[in-house]
């Protein structure tokens, strides 16, 4: 006979935490959502962390460079999508990872024969009003020197009148070489009142500006995910048919953790994927697998040597996993399951696997909730679909701003890999849709306000780090009569500007 799990399949938002004692140390500001990335062995660090427990879905609507280096930037991880070639997803990872932090490549420039009028047309096109200006006018050129706006004013001067006659030449810069530190840099600025510094290799060549407004940004990301040469961590989807070509080119283009990307982790094809990483890099390789939903699977890639386990199937907003296939678990059942797993696991090994619940928050308090339930971090992909950085298209939609969103096994993303079940059939099905999310804005105030809840709760749960909550979190099930206790009711709402629809 089929076995039966007893417990009903449930999602997060049928749950609620219950408050703890909070007392006065326990204030937002002292709350440290640090956690790890990646498996450590009882007693030590692990080798990668991350600073907020949020990483962004393995999507093509999701994260591509810019949503990389936002989301490190505020202290999470990016998995740039696998459903791509594997040059440029490749060539994704290497952009993030030459983009240090602080230091801005140059998307600005121009030749000295060009006119100020071709100034003008260059700043409205990239938004950007300094620019190189090289021998060639492209970005391997010599620099020759800079243009701002404050070497030109349109009022009086001749639109004809080239480059090379009011730009700052570059004799009269002052210079960082390559190999200068971020604070080195900034010293520099403030010694010489600099609103730019352009950094220059031995051949003359511009390898960056430094901005003296960036660096003011840079002071105020303390939480930015840096590697040991301050560029940003970031990840990669992979999957288990290429991965023999696919690895080894994201590696060399400087990928920090990669995560096979599959709706369904139970199988002897992540096995055979993870044990070539193993074989061909050892523990150098940083990989993360799933998705699994209960114990079995948990100790199944475990075993097989995952550096961290992500839970949940058809959870997703996009997801119709369960109405195509009829498989996936309640995502709050799910996190639950495989963390009492990971926690066993630990006691006999030593081993601590972090897992990452995936997909299906909706509410910020999910996230929380998610933590409480033992997740160590969450990958969002709708919610990160809404904002600015990520590489979807905004488009108007009867007169709303909206993000295009669709599924990684939607007809649109084509990512058949992801749902590979072996053999030489096709998929003949789809997993996912297409559809449209509210634009949000940019990330970095989204993620603020997020966060500023989540810390909120923790404290009213007395707990200041995420292990303490999810050791010590109160949770109870709700009831379908007392969600409707939980919104505003029985009045009519007046202001619906004051966050009246929560996310
Ligand atoms: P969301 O945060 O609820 O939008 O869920 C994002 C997650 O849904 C991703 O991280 C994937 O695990 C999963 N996912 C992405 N595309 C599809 C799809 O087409 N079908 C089913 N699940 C998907």
């Amino acid at each position: 006979m089929a076995k039966f799990c007893k417990e009903p399949s449930r999602t997060f938002s049928e749950y609620l935490l219950i408050p703890g004692y909070t007392d006065e140390n326990c204030t937002p500001d002292n709350v440290n959502l640090r956690t790890p990335l990646v498996k450590f062995k009882k007693g030590e660090e692990p080798a990668l962390h991350l600073n907020i427990p949020m990483v962004s879905a393995i999507m093509q609507a999701v994260s591509g460079e810019e949503m990389a280096c936002a989301l490190a930037r505020e202290g999470g991880v990016s998995f740039i999508y696998g459903s791509q070639s594997i040059e440029s997803q490749a060539a994704m990872v290497a952009k993030v990872k030459a983009t240090k932090s602080g230091f801005t490549g140059s998307d600005s420039n121009i030749s000295p024969e060009a006119t100020l009028k071709d100034v003008i047309e260059l700043k409205k096109k990239t938004g950007h009003s300094t620019m190189a200006v090289t021998e060639n006018g492209e970005a391997d050129g010599k620099l020759v020197g800079i243009v701002t706006s404050r070497d030109y004013r349109v009022s009086r001067m001749d639109l004809d009148t080239k480059v090379k006659e009011f730009m700052t030449p570059f004799d009269k810069l002052i210079v960082g070489k390559e190999d200068i530190t971020l604070s080195e840099a900034n010293d520099l600025i403030w010694d010489h009142k600099l609103n730019q510094l352009p950094v220059v290799d031995d051949k003359q060549r511009l390898k960056a500006f430094v901005f003296r407004k960036d660096y003011a940004s840079h002071k105020e990301n303390p939480n930015e995910l840096l590697d040991d040469q301050k560029r940003y961590i970031v990840g990669a989807g992979i999957n288990t048919r290429d991965y023999q070509e696919r690895v080894p080119a994201l590696v060399k283009a400087g990928v920090d953790v990669l995560c096979i990307d599959s709706s369904e982790g139970y199988s002897c094809w992540q096995a055979k994927t993870l044990q070539w990483i193993r074989d061909t890099y050892g523990d150098r390789v940083k990989v993360g697998a799933g998705n699994v939903v209960d114990e079995e699977g948990f100790r199944f890639l475990a075993e097989a040597g995952a550096d961290f386990i992500k839970v949940g199937i058809g959870g997703g907003s996009i997801c119709i996993t369960r109405e195509q296939k009829g498989i996936g678990r309640g995502q709050a059942t799910a996190t639950l399951e495989v963390a009492q797993a990971r926690d066993k696991y630990f006691e006999e090994t030593g081993v601590y696997i972090p897992i990452c619940s995936d997909g299906g928050i909706v509410h910020d308090y999910h996230i929380t909730l998610a933590l409480a339930f033992g997740a160590d971090f969450v990958m969002l992909g709708r919610y990160f679909a809404r904002f600015k950085e990520a590489p979807n298209n905004l488009v108007s939609v009867n007169g709303n701003y909206m993000k295009e969103y669709w599924g990684e096994g939607s007809a649109r993303a084509r990512n058949w890999q992801r749902y590979d079940v072996g053999g030489e059939g096709k998929m003949s099905f789809v997993e996912g849709v297409d559809s449209y999310v509210p634009y949000a804005g940019t990330l970095h105030e989204n993620v603020g306000l997020t966060l500023s809840k989540v810390s909120h709760t923790m404290c009213n749960c007395g707990c200041l780090t995420i292990p303490d909550l999810q050791k010590n979190a109160k949770v109870t099930l709700v009831s379908s009569t007392s969600i409707v206790e939980g919104g505003a009711h029985d009045v009519v709402v007046r202001d619906e500007s004051f966050d009246a629809k929560p996310q």
